[in-house]
């Protein structure tokens, strides 16, 4: 591993991101030695004037123990508030950056003797609207200047709101930076499952030969939350959930799921097959689209009354490969549903001739539970045991909270900070992913947009839009009645 200075430039350091999501990624690194005091300094920037101790203060709260880490915690986070320097200045105008250059720079110098090359880590928790000025101040006066090391950048959605802004936005990050150096989140590919598929997929020989169409019927990609937009209205009206999560989560997802083996584990050889699976995607069909919005959406204070933003969205889209020709990914999410999960169901086919004849049609289904409860688990059918010979629905089931008892799953976050200073861009999406992701959705969100399409209510705490459910059986997708999954708990 690269050793020498390391400095982590946190910009936005007083925002939401930051502090629920960045610095506490960063603290757990630390704690489990990933990033160290000797070799590692971080800089929170944001246009709030305050004192390094305002800063650390504002984050303490946010900094929580991990399973077993109690004792030491107090310590632990006082270490870790150690290594933060705060540097306050506008995102538009050099006389903030400079200064933040000198301070990592004295940094840099103070450990220089140590014979290791310095790295920039720039994490920005910011909005987009000032990623162009931020490149660009950083460009002109936060570069190192020292031989060796690197300079990278971490930027996160939204890109843009369609195809047009989010190409203007990557041209001009594009003329600053490399390609190379830049590291677009999306936390989904942080998440443990989420990062199981390509070794579920191609280390197994039970998938490879059912993963297609003859065997598979439809495909479902699921995301669920039981709260709203609580606190975020202003931002999520803008955007909506298509924009918010199928766009990016969700059809990364796809993409993992969908995409033919790589060549290798190469970053940029995933890369290309994922670049594949999204250029085979078909137009969405607006008969395959269901918008809705909870009722009561419109009473936060920051949402227009006669707002059309969808909080929920099921649509099907189609891959038009010889793997996947007919069948439909039914992608799923909903703000304020009945329960909280996400998970991938992949729904077969149906037994041919099938001689038990059971009371209600079921299938099998090999279920990928995201969250929470982690687990993989096969929905099939077996001998209800007992004299008769009847059948009935169980799972062979692989229950993460008791098949690995004794580890802690890492936060999305911890993983791909920890890429973004190895240097593994496998977990961040590419220029063109980003480019063809817009592609498919640009032109339903300009309808939707434009009000040519109406999100239907629904009531907060249910299911969503009973449309929904009657179009996921319509291409196909088959509801087991009376079984229902239920994750293990320890005894
Ligand atoms: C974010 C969305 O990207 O993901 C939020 O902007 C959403 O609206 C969140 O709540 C969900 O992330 P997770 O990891 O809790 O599923």
């Amino acid at each position: 591993p690269e050793t020498g200075c390391l400095s982590i430039i946190v910009l936005g350091a007083s925002g939401d991101l930051a502090k629920k999501k960045t610095f506490p990624a960063l603290f757990h690194l630390h704690r489990q030695a990933f990033i160290e005091s000797h070799d590692v300094h971080i800089f929170g920037y944001a246009r709030t004037k305050m004192s390094d101790d305002d800063l650390r203060n504002h984050l303490r709260g946010y900094l929580t123990p991990c399973k077993g880490c109690e004792e030491t915690h107090k310590e632990d986070v006082s270490k870790f508030l150690a290594l933060i320097n705060y540097v306050s200045g506008p995102y538009d105008a050099e006389e903030g950056f400079l200064s933040l250059d000198e301070k990592i720079s004295a940094y840099e110098m103070s450990k220089n003797n140590n014979g290791g090359s310095c790295r920039r880590l720039f994490y920005f928790a910011l909005p987009p609207s000032v990623y162009p000025p931020v490149c660009k101040m950083l460009k002109s006066f936060c570069m190192k200047k020292s031989e060796g090391g690197w300079a990278r950048v971490v930027v996160e959605k939204p890109f843009g709101k369609d195809l047009n802004s989010s190409e203007a936005l990557s041209k001009q990050i594009g003329e600053l930076f490399d390609e190379s150096q830049i590291y677009r989140i999306d936390h989904y590919l942080g998440k443990e499952l989420v990062q199981n598929l390509l070794v579920l997929r191609f280390a197994n020989r039970f998938f490879m030969p059912l993963w297609n169409h003859d065997n598979i019927s439809n495909v479902q990609i699921v995301f669920k939350e039981d709260f709203g937009t609580e606190g975020r209205g202003g931002y999520f009206n803008e955007y909506g959930i298509i924009r918010d999560i199928l766009q990016n989560h969700l059809l990364q997802v796809l993409c993992l799921v969908a995409m033919e083996k790589p060549v290798s584990l190469k970053p940029e050889h995933i890369r290309d097959e994922k670049v594949k699976v999204l250029q085979s995607i078909l137009p969405i069909n607006d008969d395959e689209v269901v918008i809705g919005q909870y009722e009561g959406y419109t009473d936060d204070p920051t949402v227009p009354k006669d707002s059309n933003t969808p909080t929920f969205a099921t649509l099907v889209l189609r891959i038009h490969n010889e793997r996947w020709e007919g069948v439909p990914f039914i992608l799923k999410a909903g703000k304020s549903m009945k329960s909280r999960k996400a998970e991938i169901r992949v729904q077969f086919k149906d037994v041919s001739a099938d001689i038990f004849k059971p009371k209600s049609k079921v299938r099998n289904e090999f279920v990928i539970r995201l969250q929470p409860s982690e687990a993989i688990y096969m929905k099939l059918t077996v001998k209800e045991p007992g004299l008769e010979m009847k059948t009935t629905q169980s799972e062979l089931d692989l229950s993460y909270q008791q098949r690995y008892q004794d580890v802690v799953i890492p936060e999305a976050y911890e993983r791909l900070i920890l890429d973004t200073i190895r240097g593994d861009q496998q977990h961040f999406v590419r220029r063109d992913e980003l480019k063809v992701a817009w592609e498919i959705f640009t032109p339903l969100l300009h309808k939707i947009d434009n009000n040519e399409m109406r999100s239907l209510p629904y009531k907060p705490g249910s299911r969503g839009p009973e449309e929904a459910d009657k179009l996921a059986e319509k291409v196909g997708y088959v509801q087991t009645h009376g079984y229902v999954w239920i994750p293990p708990t320890l005894s």
